[in-house]
């Protein structure tokens, strides 16, 4: 195992990655990204390539909606990454994930993951609480109640109300069909 040198500074944390699906991004994401956006230089999206799972919106869909609901973030950076987080934070000289939490059931899941990546390469991970107007959200349950035409717009941003009434209108026109 590898540990950051202690003379490596603070400019070491000066970029950080929020890593995730986000199939499809929600208030929470924007949350967590608006606010490390505000502790660090540059903040990198990073949105996990998955061959081998199919989500509601393709990898690029996702990566589109991810630019246009952060342009307001100049310095939050959309990319793609794929295999270890721990690699592509190597190449992209990122030193710090940060993870938002919602509540205690999120913590056993990111405390696992964030232990595997220190053990693998030093990478540090910073927990940021949920803002408790967000608690409860997460790209499933967002998407299970569009499915069945439920209001998701105060939880999501409005292109994403749009992008999930488009593809979940469809489904349901071809499945009354
Ligand atoms: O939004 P998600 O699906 O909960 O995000 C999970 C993600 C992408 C952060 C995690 O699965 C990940 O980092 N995958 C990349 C592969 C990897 O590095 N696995 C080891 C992490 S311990």
């Amino acid at each position: 195992m590898s540990t950051l040198e202690p003379n490596d500074g603070p400019s070491a944390a000066s970029r950080a990655v929020c890593p995730g699906s986000f199939d499809p991004v929600t208030n929470g994401h924007l949350d967590i990204f608006g606010r490390a956006s505000r502790l660090y230089d540059e903040v990198v999206v990073a949105v996990l390539v998955n061959q081998s799972k199919h989500g509601l919106f393709s990898h690029e869909e996702r990566l589109d909606m991810l630019n246009q609901v952060t342009a307001h973030l100049p310095n939050v950076r959309i990319a793609s990454f794929e295999g270890l987080l721990v690699d592509f934070c190597r190449t992209e000289n990122i030193s710090v994930v940060v993870k938002g939490l919602r509540a205690v059931t999120d913590f056993d899941y990111e405390l696992k993951m964030a232990q595997m990546n220190f053990g693998l390469s030093g990478l540090e991970t910073l927990f940021m609480p949920t803002n408790p107007l967000y608690s409860f959200l997460s790209s499933s349950l967002i998407k299970d109640v569009a499915k069945w035409g439920g209001d998701v717009s105060p939880h999501v941003p409005e292109l994403v109300v749009a992008r999930l009434s488009a593809r979940l209108g469809d489904a349901r026109r071809h499945t009354a069909s």
